[in-house]
């Protein structure tokens, strides 16, 4: 009961007007989480799905748009065999448990990152899923899988020079938004809200180009033991701050 007051307290200090209408988060922690607890680092990964679970629905809830999950970072394939092929299959039976839930609570899911690297099982499973929630008009839900952001970037740089060298665009034509547009955050704004947990300060090459101008969060707290007030709190913080984009606190008023 105490717990329910004070979450619906903490909600309650939200600012419906000043929500972001992205958040991106780098879930960490789940490694040092089950080490604390004794068990393997694969009982971490699983017991953050919780925690996944219960973001989603209070980002959902909340009505903001977009919501990206940094899942597998490039860097990530470097770790033990056993780790990663725990984590893709991890990664199958989370999104088909979750598909029902997903089409009930009208979300959306996508993914960014090099999917084409996955194991064919996990890109059969984000595609089915994908496909049967293409048409949900709520929550979109991003996967950043097999993601870098310098790997993005490399490719953005590739495909423009292939437009260029085929005549499609000019040099000129290059600009900020130009090149927003071949990154596979094209449809996506940029975040307003990026929140790291685990209490490690640093990006780990996690949307680089997207969060130019955006407030970052960070938390001492392990993902697994993340909860919707862990969010709602990140929120309340990031309303307090004054977002100047190089201007004066006078000139925004
Ligand atoms: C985050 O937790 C999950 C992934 C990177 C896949 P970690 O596995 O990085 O946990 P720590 O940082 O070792 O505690
Ligand atoms: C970043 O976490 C990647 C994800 C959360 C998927 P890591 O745990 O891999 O980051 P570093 O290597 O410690 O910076
Ligand atoms: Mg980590």
């Amino acid at each position: 009961m105490i717990n329910r007051y004070s979450d619906m307290t903490l909600k309650d200090k939200l600012i419906k007007e000043k929500l972001p209408k992205h958040i991106a988060i780098i879930m960490d922690g789940n490694g040092r989480w089950a080490k604390q607890k004794g068990g393997t680092r694969i009982f971490g990964h699983k017991n953050g799905v919780k925690a996944v679970k219960d973001t989603v629905e209070a980002v959902a809830e909340l009505q903001i748009p977009f919501l990206t999950l940094y899942a597998f970072s490039t860097e990530n394939w470097r770790r033990p065999k056993t780790e990663v092929n725990a984590l893709m299959s991890l990664l199958v039976s989370s999104l088909s448990d979750e598909t029902e839930t997903l089409i009930k609570n009208n979300i959306r899911l996508l993914a960014i990152g090099n999917i084409k690297s996955l194991p064919v099982k996990v890109q059969d499973e984000l595609n089915e899923v994908i496909e049967i929630t293409k048409n949900n008009n709520g929550l979109t839900l991003i996967l950043a899988l097999s993601y870098s952001a310098r790997w993005e970037i490399i490719e953005a740089v590739k495909n423009i020079s292939k437009d260029v060298k085929n005549g499609v665009m000019n040099i000129e034509e290059i600009d900020s938004e130009k090149f927003s547009s071949y990154l596979t955050t094209s449809d996506i704004p940029n975040p307003e809200l990026l929140i790291r947990t685990s209490g490690e300060y640093r990006i780990s090459n996690f949307l680089l180009w997207q969060i130019a101008y955006t407030e970052l969060y960070f938390t001492n707290k392990l993902w697994p033991d993340i909860r919707r007030e862990d969010i709602y709190n990140a929120l309340i913080d990031y309303q307090k701050r004054e977002r100047r984009f190089g201007k004066i606190s006078e000139q925004l008023k």
